[in-house]
């Protein structure tokens, strides 16, 4: 059966359903299953399946009948428009976007173009629609944006983690185009009234991550021997929350956030890059003793620097704390435990999804990386044999 049948098929989920963008993704795949599985209520997922959206993911949801989905872009205004009318949800749940920086950086238009236009068509479209809603159902709607701490730009060592009146400054046409997004949907609610909220997370990391992001890369390649691509000092720091945390904390501001606020949500666990890759080789070498590539942290390679690369993020998340009662249940440790043994027992995901195309950002994205600074820490025991690329 294709999607868009599925769709008509359960044309009227009624006014408890929500509609969620990009729920393919990372992020969105969890939300999804938790939703689902905590009896949420009907779910209508948009998503356009880019490279980063895996319908396997959602495989265990697909014969739901609370589970609908639409194969589509965000930015077709009349797909937007008709399923909003068609499925009448609670909320609008925005997840959608291209969403990996070094990406952003080698071809910064499709950022632009579902990141900033996609947005603008899913806010005129659900605007009509609020408009078109009277009673119960106006009250109750809601257009959660789910957002980034990439919008406030780098922080010093020293300063003040981000919270909510940091003043946008993006750096990456990533987070230019999300800042532009988070923009959008303010002026919606200021302008035209429409009952909005923002999330501005810091990093993820959990089952179902693309492995063109830190963690799963390394795990991945460390599992076959191949170079961890450490970029320049390593030193760079982010603020890491497991992707369970994230999603209850998008199921408390749907439910309880005061509309036209900004939530920040972060972990507070705050680790160098460098510490990361290091905790996740020491978790390979105990979780697989038989490896013959232990240690693993050998397998660190420093290369060229991002471009542009933001020093440090980390997020004052007292906001969504106090006033929501949320804060991050996962620590960092637990949370990367349980990753990488999800890493392991899902081998075979793995590779379906970095075969084909994936294998080509390997190439632009690091074949023209030089090796970069030799990093004091694991400098000696990195044992890299001369010329071997990282592919
Ligand atoms: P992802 O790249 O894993 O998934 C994005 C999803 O959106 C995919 O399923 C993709 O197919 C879909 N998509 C892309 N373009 C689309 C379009 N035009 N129309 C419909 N669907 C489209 O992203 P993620 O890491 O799950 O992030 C989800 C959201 O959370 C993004 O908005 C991101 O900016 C934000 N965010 C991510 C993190 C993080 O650490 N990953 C942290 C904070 C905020
Ligand atoms: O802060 C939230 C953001 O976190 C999200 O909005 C983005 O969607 C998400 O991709 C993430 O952005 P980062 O750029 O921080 O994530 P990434 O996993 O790409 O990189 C994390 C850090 O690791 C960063 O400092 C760059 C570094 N890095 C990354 C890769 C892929 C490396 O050193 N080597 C690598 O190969």
């Amino acid at each position: 059966m294709g999607s868009n049948q599925k769709a008509e098929n359960v044309a009227s989920n009624g006014a408890d359903a929500i509609l969620v963008t990009g729920g393919a993704g990372f992020i969105g795949s969890n939300f999804l299953l938790d939703w689902l599985a905590a009896g949420g209520g009907p779910v209508v997922n948009l998503d356009k399946l880019t490279y980063a959206g895996n319908p396997e993911n959602l495989a265990s949801v697909a014969a739901n009948p609370a589970y609908t989905f639409v194969h589509g872009d965000i930015c077709d205004a009349e797909l937007v428009a008709g399923l909003l009318r068609k499925h009448n949800p609670r909320a609008v749940v925005h997840f959608a976007a291209e969403s990996h920086v070094d990406r952003s950086i080698l071809g910064p238009e499709a950022f632009l173009r579902t990141n900033i236009d996609g947005t603008f068509t899913l806010l005129r479209a659900a605007r009509e629609y609020y408009d078109s809603l009277a009673g119960e159902g106006r009250k109750r709607f809601r257009f959660l944006h789910v957002s980034t701490d990439e919008v406030y730009g780098t922080l010093t060592a020293q300063a003040p983690a981000f919270h909510e009146q940091t003043p946008y400054a993006p750096n990456s046409p990533y987070a230019a185009s999300k800042a532009s997004s988070d923009h959008l949907v303010r002026a919606w609610v200021h302008t035209y009234g429409l009952p909005a909220i923002i999330t501005n997370c810091s990093n993820n990391y959990g089952p179902y991550q693309f492995p063109e992001k830190l963690i799963p890369l390394m795990i991945a390649n460390a599992l076959k021997g191949k170079p961890l691509p450490v970029y320049g000092d390593g030193q760079q720091v982010r603020d890491w929350l497991y992707v369970v945390d994230h999603c209850r904390a998008l199921r408390t501001v749907l439910e309880r956030g005061r509309i036209g606020e900004t939530y920040n949500v972060g972990g507070g666990n705050q680790r160098s890059n460098l510490e990361v890759v290091t905790t996740v080789c020491a978790l390979l070498d105990e979780l697989v003793p038989q490896s013959k590539f232990k240690p693993h942290l050998q397998l660190v390679k420093y290369v060229t620097d991002r471009p542009g690369h933001d020093r440090r993020y980390a997020i004052d998340a007292r906001k969504l704390e106090g006033e929501l009662g949320w804060w991050a249940q996962e620590s960092f440790e637990t949370g990367l435990r349980k990753t990488v043994e999800w890493y392991l027992a899902n081998a075979a995901w793995v590779e379906r999804v970095t075969s084909g195309a994936y294998q080509q950002w390997v190439t632009q994205n690091y074949g023209g990386r030089d090796s970069g600074h030799s990093g004091d820490a694991v400098e000696e025991r990195t044992t890299i044999a001369a010329g071997e690329g990282l592919r």
